[in-house]
């Protein structure tokens, strides 16, 4: 029997095994599941026991990691899959039709929190090299797992994880399966993310809460001002009014354009999709243009003031908002936030004081968009789901896409198997079954066009 055999005849197993996994709460962010994540690291590195590979749990300063090997013929190239076994919070839960950790199937899909990111997308790689070790006994390239623990929270010891093991993840290319494909049966490759910047923005007034009667109309408030600046972040029709924010950002390729013209793309749907009343954006680009290659300055968040119960008649004594703005080629996170402090301190009026907090970020990456590792991929993704993937882009970011490259000099190759509408970080994550089972046979069928691959 061959691997995609094997993976066929247990379609119900490998359910059940992802079902397990999805019922552990690893939720990286909040401390109260701190040890439910690191019971889910020990259950990730038990399955890859289990399975016949070295598997290990390392400690990186915050929740731990695994790695995984398994050595292949002498020569053949070294694959590195890279996923996150943590997930995001569940909030708000009382949205969820479902409980969020325990997995139900429904109308085709698995619903649970994690389940598209990233447990149902790594897991099935585990399971093609299962496949591929049951059947054959042998993988036909060599193989390393990183599952790291903090990808939902910023990867904060992920960086100096990757630079201490420098020789341990040494491989030719990396994978990862942690996005989407272009739509339902429309499987993709992702030559390019993009990437992030977050600043958070804190502005302070009297030293306390004041009566707005007593003091309204002399001290002014903070959250008015900050309403204000922020209302000063966009021209009208959607720009970023940031000086210089635009000055760093490349001009899309041809070649890019001409893959996205290929897309079918029905703007209706789409809005419908999102539940918003109209689509929005930056004049002279198509939504799939301002999700993939343009810039973007959101507020994430905005506090201050009385938020409770009935009314409360103050001046609040600070307000804060948290930004995140996503970047393309080849504007870089540390530019881009000093271009909006910048900005903010000359907007600020003198009403109040501001204070601005930098937590990072990464760049955009693109990855090469020809050469055999893509082929490759292409062929697999043709094995795995009966259809030649598109060539798309994606307006998320991995940040460790950016650090295999600087700090191991390796191009990662991206092959999402979930779908944009299977409301990753949003109530009822799902994943449609048949794409967790296509996801297993294209990683079988992976491992053996890669292997193939000459360095
Ligand atoms: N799996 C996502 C990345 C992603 C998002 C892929 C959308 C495809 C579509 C990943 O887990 C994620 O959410 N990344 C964060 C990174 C951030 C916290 C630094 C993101 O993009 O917001
Ligand atoms: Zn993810």
């Amino acid at each position: 029997m061959d691997a995609l055999e094997f993976l066929a005849q247990h379609e119900a197993d490998n359910l059940e095994q992802l079902k397990e996994l999805l019922r552990i709460p690893s939720v990286s962010a909040q401390s109260e599941h701190a040890a439910d994540t690191r019971r889910c690291a020990g259950w990730v590195a038990d399955h890859l026991r289990g399975i016949g590979l070295a598997a290990e749990v390392c400690e990186t300063g915050g929740h731990p990691a695994v790695i995984a090997e398994y050595q292949g013929p002498a020569g053949a190239p070294t694959v590195l899959v890279y996923g996150h076994y943590d997930v995001q919070p569940v909030d708000p839960v009382e949205l969820w039709k479902s409980t969020p950790f325990d997995p139900i199937e429904s109308d085709g899909y698995l619903l649970a929190r994690g389940v598209t990111d990233d447990k149902g997308q790594f897991f099935a790689h585990v399971k093609g090299v299962e496949a591929c070790l049951r059947t054959a006994g042998a993988i036909p390239c060599s193989l390393k797992f990183l599952i790291e623990g903090e990808e939902e929270s910023g990867s904060a010891h992920l960086n100096a994880f990757i630079e201490a093991n420098r020789e341990r993840l040494a491989a030719d290319v990396v994978v990862i399966s942690d996005g989407c494909q272009y739509g339902p049966d429309m499987p993709a490759i992702n030559f390019g993310l993009r990437g992030l910047a977050f600043v958070e923005v804190r502005l302070t007034g009297p030293d306390r809460d004041l009566h707005s009667g007593s003091y309204g109309g002399a001290v002014a408030n903070p959250v008015n001002m900050l309403a204000r600046m922020i209302g000063q972040l966009h021209f009208a029709d959607g720009r970023i009014r940031v000086p210089g924010f635009y000055d760093q950002v490349y001009t899309a390729t041809a070649w890019e354009r001409e893959q996205f013209a290929r897309l079918p793309f029905d703007a209706k749907a789409y809005r419908r999709s999102t539940g918003a009343p109209a689509l929005w954006g930056e004049p002279g680009f198509t939504p799939l243009e301002r999700t993939w290659i343009r810039p973007t300055l959101d507020v994430n968040g905005i506090t201050g003031g009385y938020q409770g119960e009935g009314g409360k008649t103050i001046i609040p004594a600070w307000a804060s908002a948290k930004i995140t703005m996503r970047l393309v080629p080849d504007m870089t996170p540390e530019d881009t936030a000093a271009k909006l402090e910048a900005y903010l301190r000359q907007i600020c009026p003198p009403s109040v004081r501001l204070e601005v907090i930098h937590h990072g970020g990464a760049p955009a990456v693109q990855v090469p968009v020809d050469g055999p590792w893509l082929e490759a991929a292409a062929r697999a993704l043709e094995t795995g789901f009966g259809r030649r993937p598109f060539f798309t882009k994606e307006g998320g970011s991995i940040p460790v896409v950016g650090t295999f490259k600087s700090v191991l000099g390796i191009d990662t190759l991206l092959i999402g198997f979930g779908q944009q509408t299977d409301n990753p970080h949003s109530p009822n994550e799902r994943m449609l079954i048949r794409d967790f089972h296509r996801g297993c046979r294209t990683a079988v069928a992976l491992f053996h066009e890669l292997a193939g691959v000459r360095r």
